[in-house]
């Protein structure tokens, strides 16, 4: 059965502006530490890699689907009332194992529309030993087909999904991901990783925490130059900003006009305020 949740929003314009970017938020060590345990009790009862059943569970409902600062971040990206996961995977692993090849999960859609999230959550620590979910920051506007992404193996700049128990790891579905590696690790174990999905039911608009000094024209939509970001990032921060606004329910007025301007920044920052080429009305 569906149900919906909505609670007080947490993130920032800038947190959102950088989910834009990025395509995943890292919330470390958010869910308690009695909850964590319960969770794992309850996976080594069911080991299989759909333990739906425990979407039942109110405690779990409670700690974990709806905890204040993963729910608070969904709310901010996904709006009001949005909807709950109907289905829990766990990537529970043996390892040591090989890394698996990178991928996006299918039906992704490369679109600047947030429509639902996918989210990871790990009810125990996760070392870079036991081979993490790594990630291609910005990947999640980047279109390429699974039968390309298989060819990759170590790129510069992706990121590891490592933490402590209780972490939870909010994602952009389509980002280019895979488990890796776990063959350093010195004695064999068990990974469990719990994956599910929030979905938006609510028109987007900007009714996440605004900050009122946050400037449309000026904001920071361009990657850091010197992240190993594996993006172009002036292509990169066009996307972001499409998405961004469209989050804001102004994707309407979204447009750019190349080179220099908007939403470029660089050239403004002696001069101006805000860039050439800034929308009106934003
Ligand atoms: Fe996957």
């Amino acid at each position: 059965m569906k149900s919906y949740y909505d609670c007080e929003p947490t993130l920032s314009d800038n947190d959102v502006l950088d989910v834009c970017k990025q395509g995943y938020l890292r919330l470390e060590a958010v869910v308690p530490e009695e909850i964590n345990e319960r969770v794992r009790a309850f996976l080594m009862e069911n080991t299989s890699h759909e333990p739906t059943e425990i979407l039942y569970e109110d405690w779990f409902v409670e700690g974990v689907i709806k905890n204040p600062q993963a729910a608070g971040a969904v709310r901010s990206l996904l709006g009001v009332n949005f909807g709950l996961p109907l289905l829990m995977s766990n990537h529970r692993v043996e390892y040591p194992t090989e890394a698996q090849a990178w991928h996006r999960d299918g039906n992704s859609k490369f679109t600047h529309e947030l429509r639902n999230l996918q989210v990871f959550y790990l009810p125990q620590d996760c070392t870079m030993e036991m081979g993490p979910t790594e990630i291609i920051p910005g990947t999640h506007l980047l279109y390429s087909a699974n039968d390309h992404l298989k060819h990759l193996d170590r790129v510069r700049g992706s990121e590891y999904m490592a933490g402590p128990a209780g972490s939870i790891f909010i994602t952009v579905y389509s980002i280019w991901h895979r488990r890796s590696t776990s063959t350093r690790a010195q004695k064999p174990g068990v990974r469990n990783n719990l994956k599910y999905n929030y979905f938006r039911t609510a028109p987007p608009q900007r009714d996440w925490c605004i900050d009122p000094d946050f400037n449309f024209g000026n904001a920071p939509y361009l990657p850091e130059r010197d992240s190993g970001y594996y993006r172009d990032i002036w292509l990169a921060a066009s996307h972001a900003a499409e998405m961004f606004l469209w989050l804001c329910g102004k994707h309407a007025q979204f447009r750019t006009e190349g080179g220099q301007t908007w939403p470029l920044n660089g050239s403004a920052a002696r001069f101006t305020d805000a860039p050439y080429g800034v929308p009106p009305g934003l």
